[in-house]
Parts: C-alpha cells; structure tokens; sequence
C-alpha cells in the first residue's frame, strides 16, 4: 500500500508506482520521469523486477544508496520527486501523513504488532514489497529449466529458434569464446550486474562507476541506461558494438588490452540474434501478477 501511497508526496499526486508503473515492469517509458509537481527527475526510472538479487547491494543508477531501506525513502525526500525535503519536514512530515490516514493502523499492527509509524518500519514494509518483484517467468526461465540448464548457461536451448539459440550463445560466452561477454557483467541466472562491474563507456571520460538493473523484463515498454538514452534494443547492441568511449570508470572487460574501448564487428544477423536473445528476458507475469498491483479502489 505504501508503494501506491499518493499521500508520500507533497501534494498528494504521485506515489512510487507513479514512476515505477506495473504496466511498465515498475519502470517508466518517459526519459524522465515526471515528479510531484512536473520537474523532471533526474535520472531514468529503474525497473525493480530482481531488485533482490543486486549482488552489490548498492542501489541508484551511481550506487549512492547502501541499501534497498536506505533507498526507498529517499524518492519521499527529494525535492522533484515526491517534495518532502528538508525545508518541507523531510521523512517526518510523510511519516505524519502515513500515520493519520485511517487505513494504516490496522495493517502496521498486523505486520510490527503494533499501529507506530516509524522510520524504520516504512523503509522495512517499502524494501520488502520491492524485493518481491521477482521475474522468474521470462520464456528463458522456461526453456532453461526444461533442459536443465547449468552455469554458465550456454547450451542452446530446445525451446529457442537457431535465431534466438544464435544470441544466446553470443550473450553467454566470452569475447575469446566467439560470444560477446555480456554475462560476465550481466550475470544468469537473475541477469544482475555483476559486484565488480565497473561502467561501460557510455561516454567518453566517465568517471562515474554505474549500476544497471537486471536486465529482466528489457523490451517491455522503457529505455536503457542511466539517462534512457536509448529507446530499443538495436540501439543498446549498436552501442556495445561500436560505440563504447573511454574513460577513467570503462570496466577491463570493455578494453582491448592496450586499454581502448573494444570494438565488437558484429554482423547483421548476429546483431539481431542478440536482440532475439535479450527479448527472451521478457516476463509479462511482472506486469500482470495481482499480488504487485494498486491496492486502492480509486
Ligand atoms: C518521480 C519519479 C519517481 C518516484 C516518485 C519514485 N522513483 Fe524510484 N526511481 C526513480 C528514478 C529516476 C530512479 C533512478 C534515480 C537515480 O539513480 O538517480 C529510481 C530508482 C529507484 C530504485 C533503485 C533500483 C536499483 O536497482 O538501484 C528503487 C528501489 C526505487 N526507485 C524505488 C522507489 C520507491 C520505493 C519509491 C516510492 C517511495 C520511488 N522509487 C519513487 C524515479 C522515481
Ligand atoms: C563491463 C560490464 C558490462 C558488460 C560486459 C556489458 N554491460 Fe550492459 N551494462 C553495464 C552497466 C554498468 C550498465 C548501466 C550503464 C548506465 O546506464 O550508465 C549496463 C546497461 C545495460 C543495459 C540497459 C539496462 C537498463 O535497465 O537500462 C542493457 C540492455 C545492457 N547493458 C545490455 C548489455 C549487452 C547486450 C551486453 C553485451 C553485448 C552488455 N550489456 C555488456 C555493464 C556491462
């Protein structure tokens, strides 16, 4: 409920399914998302399916937050998002809020054993419904598991076109290996970044080390990177074939070893087998499962 709560916002408009929205895997198909009162934020909107399995444990796209609980209240705080920063009562204030709507105390006496309203219990309740958006759905669940699929999981797959069978073997295996090393930084089975990824040379000169999402439920309607510069996956496999730009922050596994950016020469066909791929990682059960959706009758 308190992931639907518009009261989390300063004017009672926008609660966190309003940029995380089900229908979008909890991401967003604006570049930026809009906030309480129309600024635009500053980053674009995650998609939290797998969230979990952050291996981590850093969340934002620039791993600002140690945590998921130290996350989930950050959004209320800030001043474009949902407006209650330090000059507008800060966590308090929504905590306030949370605790005179009528609803609330019931349902905190039922999951802390009593009706207080705390920090610490709405960072606890917000962390945890995140954590149980989990894809496990994907057509590529399906057919691993079939076949019985084991680490580093790149046998083809007897439910997968040659196509699709094409870009998974691109996706898993190593650059020395005829693949495209993709998952050693984009790790199978929860596809999460990997802990010591470092960025991926999005721009020349980037000092930032990034974090990305799993990369579940991709091609379900949001844009790619930090900035949702990209809006398909064509763009995002163009990009890793020849567009990766050195910087301070490029990881080793995007370096030649003279320690340029790598340039990858894929064909056609075998940039269209890896979107194939990455289009198995879609999981309409994320969109469509009840136990994640809007609580309020509106
Ligand atoms: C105005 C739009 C907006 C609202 C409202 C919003 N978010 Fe977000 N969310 C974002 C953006 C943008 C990012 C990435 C920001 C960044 O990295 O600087 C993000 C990132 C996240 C992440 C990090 C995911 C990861 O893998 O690192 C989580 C978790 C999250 N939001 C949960 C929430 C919760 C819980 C709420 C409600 C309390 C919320 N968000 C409200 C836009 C929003
Ligand atoms: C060195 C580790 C690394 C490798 C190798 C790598 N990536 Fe990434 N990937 C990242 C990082 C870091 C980000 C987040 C970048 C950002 O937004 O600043 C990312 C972002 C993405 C995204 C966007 C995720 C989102 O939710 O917006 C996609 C899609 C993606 N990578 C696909 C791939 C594919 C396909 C390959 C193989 C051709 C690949 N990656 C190889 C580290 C890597």
């Amino acid at each position: 409920m308190l992931f639907f709560e518009r009261c989390l916002s300063r004017n009672d408009s926008l609660s966190c399914a309003g940029c995380h929205m089900q229908a979008l895997a909890f991401g967003d198909s604006a570049r930026f998302s809009r906030g309480f009162a129309g600024g635009l934020a500053g980053a674009h909107t995650m998609r939290l399916a797998n969230a979990r399995f952050n291996q981590s444990g850093h969340f934002f796209w620039d791993r600002r937050a140690p945590s998921l609980e130290a996350q989930v209240v950050q959004p209320i705080q800030n001043v474009v998002e949902m407006g209650f920063d330090a000059t507008h009562g800060g966590l308090a204030a929504a905590l306030a809020r949370v605790a005179t709507a009528p609803y609330y105390a019931r349902l905190f006496k039922l999951a802390f054993g009593d009706t207080v309203v705390s920090a610490e219990r709405v960072q606890s309740a917000l962390a945890q419904y995140v954590r149980s958006i989990v894809s496990v759905q994907s057509r590529w669940d399906v057919a691993a598991a079939a076949a019985g699929a084991v680490p580093p999981f790149n046998q083809p797959l007897p439910g997968f076109t040659p196509q699709e069978n094409q870009g998974l073997q691109l996706f898993m295996l190593p650059p020395n290996a005829g693949g495209t090393g993709c998952a050693g930084c984009h790790v199978p089975p929860t596809f999460s970044l990997a802990a010591d990824s470092r960025s991926n040379g999005l721009d020349a000169g980037e000092t930032t080390v990034f974090h990305s999402p799993s990369l579940r439920t991709i091609d379900m309607g949001t844009r790619y990177m930090h900035d949702g510069r990209f809006a398909t996956l064509e763009a995002v496999v163009d990009f890793y074939d020849s567009g990766v730009q050195a910087g301070p922050a490029l990881d080793q596994r995007l370096r030649v070893p003279s320690g340029g950016p790598r340039v990858l020469n894929l064909s056609a066909a075998q940039k269209a087998a890896l979107v194939a791929f990455l289009r198995t990682l879609v999981d309409t059960s994320v969109t469509t499962d009840a136990r994640f959706s809007d609580p309020f009758r509106r």
